[in-house]
Formats: structure tokens, C-alpha cells, sequence
């Protein structure tokens, strides 16, 4: 498994399949001035399933899909069933708005799916509407089951938690999980691109501790769990006689980089070594020049050596060319 100067064991390869996404979240994407990847500098299925050989080849074992939002990928299915198809992959998990679940959830499992992340905001409908601005509801919750009836398991629900626009949202969302075993997450806002969205995320921060006290407040104390992974960044409870597990993702007030285990892969081909930081290395020049397995291995290697130490968003640094859309969290 490669290690990195400072002993992290990195396994685990996040790849951005689209930045193109059919919802525009108040913190991920702003309304306008958007562009996007244009699909002849898109990563190809064969590119992409060619770099998971080459990760695989020195001991990554975890794949995770993202976006943008992975399902608008025309090709999704045929690059899930190359992903399953390398040897040493033993897991390929997909971060999605659910939308489009009811109509491919069951495919996507056969290609080999085996894990999903779902992210909902809020469970009413105006306020999901405030900041998952072209939400509906209804349809996502509808994905949520096709996800379930699919097999996907377990469920896990994130939710970015954004001052004055679902802050309040948090115990219903908490409550899920007292009659279902799925999983829900709250995620601490991060200030990525420089933008308007990374403007918001810095003003509408909430931290964890004060989701957490709002929860215990109307549903009682929250059982601390022993975390099953170092490198699980959640820090994970339940409610008593809860079926589910509630848990925070704190990157802001409590940093887990010490425990990173990540490398991303761009939709455009870029190995982007850390998420708040801009630092990248080109992948895909060398798949189109004729760059075998060796090549692309001697760059992930290079890229893992070079990852930063940790974020600094305590000294107000963060990305500045890409946005969370173009990135896949
Ligand atoms: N801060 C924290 N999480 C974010 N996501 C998108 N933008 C932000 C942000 N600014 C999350 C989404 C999704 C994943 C792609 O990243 O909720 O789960
Ligand atoms: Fe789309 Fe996900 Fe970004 Fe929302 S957070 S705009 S659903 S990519």
C-alpha cells in the first residue's frame, strides 16, 4: 500500500466522473458564470478504468465515484462494470443527489456498485429548495428507497449544515435514524473556489458541537460508537433505541488529516492531492501520449508523495482554481 512522507497509507481513489450537476447547491455551485469541462477533455471510461489499474496495481483498494453529479455520466454503468472488473478493487462507493436513482438504481448494482452516499439537505421541501436550489423532495426521497431496494447498504445520508438555511433541519434529519439503519452525516461547510460559495461557506459556517447540542436537545444524549476505520472521517453516535447512526464530519473544527487515506482523480484528469488545496499533478497528458501502466503508476506514486500535510483553512488558505463541483468533495 504506498505510504506518504508523513506514514499515511493512501488506498482510497475519489474520481470525479463530471462536473456537471442538475442541481446547484448554494455551496457548491453558483447560478451563474459556470463552465464546464468540455467532453472531449473528459476522462474516457477506458482512461479512467486504465488509472484504477494502475492504483490497483500498488495497493489502493477503495473507489469512490463523484461529481458534479455522477448519474448525468452517459457511460456511468459501463465505467462502474470496468472498475469492478480490476483485480484489487473491493470497493466502489458513488456520492449522488439521488435524482436519477429511481430509474438506474438497480443497474448500477449489477455493474457493481456497492456502497452510496446520498446528500439531502433538509425533509422540507421549501427549505431543501433554498439550498439545494432545483430540488424536489419527493424525488429525492424516492431515490433514497430504489437506492435501498436496490441492495445499497447501508444507506448513508449526508447533509451540509448551512447557518439560516437548514441549520434548524438537523433533528428531523437526526431522526431518520430512529426508525431506519441508515446513516446520517453532518458535514461542516468548507470554503472552496474562492467564490460566492466559498464567501457563503465562511459566513454561514456551523460547527459540529452546535449541531450536535441542537440534536441532544430535542431527542436526548447521543451514544458515542468506537469508529470502525482510522481513516473514517465521521465521528459516529446514536440516539438511544435508534436503529441508525448519526454521525458529524468536522473538517473545519476538527481536522482529520492525519488519518487521510485519499488521492482524487479530476474529471479532466488530474491527480488533485489534497481538497483544499490547489496542488495538482496532470494524469492525462500521458494516458493520450501513449503513457502505459507504468507511467501512470510512477504519477500516482509521485502524487502521493506530494500530498500536503493537511489543510490551512486556519490561515485562511484554500482551493482558488476549483470549486467543490469540480473536485467531487
Ligand atoms: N462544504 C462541505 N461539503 C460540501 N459538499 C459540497 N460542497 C460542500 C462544501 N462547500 C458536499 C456535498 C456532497 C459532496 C459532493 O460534498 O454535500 O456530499
Ligand atoms: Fe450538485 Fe452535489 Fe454540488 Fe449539490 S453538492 S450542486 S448536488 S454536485
Amino acid at each position: 500500500m504506498p505510504k506518504d512522507p508523513f506514514g499515511r497509507e493512501i488506498d482510497y481513489l475519489r474520481i470525479s466522473v463530471i462536473d456537471r450537476c442538475n442541481l446547484r447547491c448554494v455551496y457548491c455551485m453558483p447560478l451563474r458564470g459556470l463552465s464546464f469541462i468540455p467532453g472531449p477533455e473528459l476522462l474516457t471510461c477506458a482512461e479512467i478504468v486504465a488509472v484504477v489499474k494502475a492504483a490497483a496495481s500498488v495497493g489502493f483498494r477503495k473507489v469512490r465515484l463523484t461529481g458534479g453529479e455522477p448519474t448525468l455520466r452517459a457511460d456511468l454503468l459501463d465505467i462502474i462494470s470496468g472498475i469492478s472488473s480490476v483485480q484489487g478493487i473491493r470497493d466502489i462507493g458513488m456520492t449522488t443527489n439521488a435524482l436519477l436513482l429511481p430509474g438506474m438504481a438497480r443497474e448500477l448494482v449489477a455493474a457493481g456498485l456497492s456502497r452510496i452516499n446520498i446528500h439531502i439537505d433538509s425533509l422540507d421541501p421549501e427549505r431543501l429548495k433554498r439550498v439545494m436550489r432545483f430540488s424536489h423532495l419527493d424525488d429525492m426521497l424516492a431515490g433514497i428507497h430504489a437506492a435501498e431496494a436496490a441492495g445499497l447498504s447501508p444507506i448513508k445520508i449526508n447533509a451540509v449544515v448551512v447557518r439560516d438555511y437548514n441549520d434548524q433541519d438537523v433533528v428531523e434529519l437526526a431522526k431518520l435514524t430512529l426508525e431506519r439503519s441508515w446513516h446520517v452525516r453532518f458535514i461542516e461547510l468548507m470554503p472552496l473556489g474562492g467564490g460566492p460559495c466559498a464567501q457563503l461557506s465562511l459566513s454561514q459556517f456551523v460547527p459540529s458541537a452546535e449541531s450536535r447540542r441542537r440534536i441532544e436537545s430535542a431527542l436526548g444524549p447521543l451514544v458515542e460508537l468506537p469508529s470502525s476505520h482510522a481513516s473514517d472521517e465521521s465521528r459516529n453516535f446514536r440516539l438511544e433505541h435508534g436503529k441508525g447512526v448519526l454521525g458529524f464530519i468536522s473538517p473545519v473544527s476538527e481536522p482529520y488529516c492525519g488519518d487521510c487515506n485519499r488521492m482524487r482523480l479530476t474529471a479532466d484528469g488530474k491527480f488533485h492531492l489534497c481538497l483544499l488545496h490547489d496542488d495538482e499533478i496532470d494524469v492525462k497528458s500521458a494516458l493520450r501520449n501513449g503513457g502505459g501502466v507504468e507511467k501512470i503508476r510512477e504519477l500516482l506514486l509521485k502524487a502521493v508523495a506530494s500530498k500536503p500535510t493537511g489543510h490551512d483553512l486556519d490561515k485562511g488558505v484554500s482551493t482558488e482554481v476549483r470549486s467543490m463541483f469540480q473536485i467531487g468533495g
